[in-house]
């Protein structure tokens, strides 16, 4: 069997977090339960929501998930973009580790800084981060354990590092990792004209949670400060396969190459744009319907109808007769069956 890098990748994760004792919680649903404000699971943190409320008590201080998550529809929507970019996706997995009022930053940035440097084994020299424009502690404890340049942290007064989960609920200010891909590719860092290009692309998020978003506008303290922390694996996993697009890696190409198989045209051609849709969306379509999502006209339902439509759009844009979706799902199962064996 060919070698699984991304496979490797959520092992180390989840082995690194077993050995600082957190509980290690199976993925939940992509339909989040009893949450009516929230469309679908969009982020590890979204299965700890009460935790971080402190409307329910947690049954551990800290725990770590790969989790399955879509954007496509509500606050965190993708689905347009997806095919244009070499990192939007409407599914995507986020390794995350929380902290329900136990650790609070030092060791967030701790872990994270540990993880990505000495278990993936990241170059530090290609590595800087963002911290809210106010917060002087997270600016300092970078300095003390990554031993950062103050240039190499870059302050930012906007959204990007203010995270809501959605219109209510926790929220706080966050600190970002990015990996520097390098100058052969056009972009910046953050914060400058530049930052959307390809260069510069943030691996991990840390969001200290510290507030929550009530239904009438208002914005509380929260009883007890908490982590919630997001790295995109398939991000972290492109940068171990040698590249900046997400759609570089196996779980990607084995896709793409065998749709274009299917239809006879070059993986990487002219249809490369609509290849990249189909891998993606036949990646959400299938999870959603393992999660008891099926295709309608209104909610969830409607969501899951517009991306299979545009998947199979973009099948007969490839030439494709016949139905194409169904013939990639083994391939699917093979790619990512082990990390999910009840999907
Ligand atoms: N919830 C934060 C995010 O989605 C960190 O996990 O980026």
């Amino acid at each position: 069997m060919v070698k699984n890098i991304t496979n490797d990748i959520r092992k180390t994760f989840i082995n690194y977090f077993q050995k600082q004792d957190h509980v290690i919680v199976p993925a939940s649903s992509l339909v989040p339960k009893n949450d009516p404000t929230l469309m679908f699971t969009n982020s590890g943190m979204v299965q700890f929501k009460n935790y971080f409320t402190g409307a329910e008590k947690p049954p551990f201080p800290r725990a770590a998930t790969v989790q399955k998550s879509v954007r496509a529809g509500g606050k965190h929507n993708d689905l347009d973009n997806v095919g244009y970019t070499r990192r939007h996706h409407t599914f995507f997995e986020m390794l995350g580790n929380f902290s329900f009022g136990d650790y609070f930053k030092e060791k967030a940035i701790y872990y994270a800084w540990e993880l990505l440097t000495k278990e993936i084994g990241l170059d530090k020299s290609k590595l800087c981060v963002t911290v809210y424009h106010t917060d002087e502690e997270a600016r300092t404890l970078w300095k003390k354990i990554a031993g950062l340049k103050d240039e190499d942290i870059i302050p930012i007064a906007t959204k990007d590092n203010f995270w809501q989960m959605g219109d209510t609920g926790p929220c706080g200010p966050c600190s970002e990792i990015f990996y520097d891909h390098g100058e052969q590719y056009w972009g910046g860092r953050p914060g400058t004209p530049e930052e959307d290009g390809d260069r510069f692309i943030e691996i991990w998020n840390l969001v200290f949670d510290q507030y929550e978003d009530l239904p009438d506008g208002s914005r509380i303290e929260t009883p007890k400060k908490s982590i919630d922390t997001g790295s995109g694996l398939e991000r972290v996993s492109a940068i171990l396969h040698g590249t900046n697009d997400n759609y570089g890696i196996e779980i990607f190409t084995q896709l793409i190459e065998g749709a274009a198989s299917i239809a006879g045209v070059e993986p990487y051609g002219d249809h490369k744009t609509s290849l990249r849709v189909i891998a993606d969306h036949l990646r959400s379509t299938s999870f959603l319907l393992a999660d008891g999502v099926l295709p309608s006209n209104e909610g969830r339902g409607y969501v899951l109808r517009r991306i299979m439509r545009r998947a199979m759009r973009h099948a007969h844009l490839i030439g494709c007769q016949d139905p194409l979706m169904h013939k990639l799902v083994p391939s699917l199962v093979e790619t990512m069956g082990e990390a999910y064996p009840n999907s």
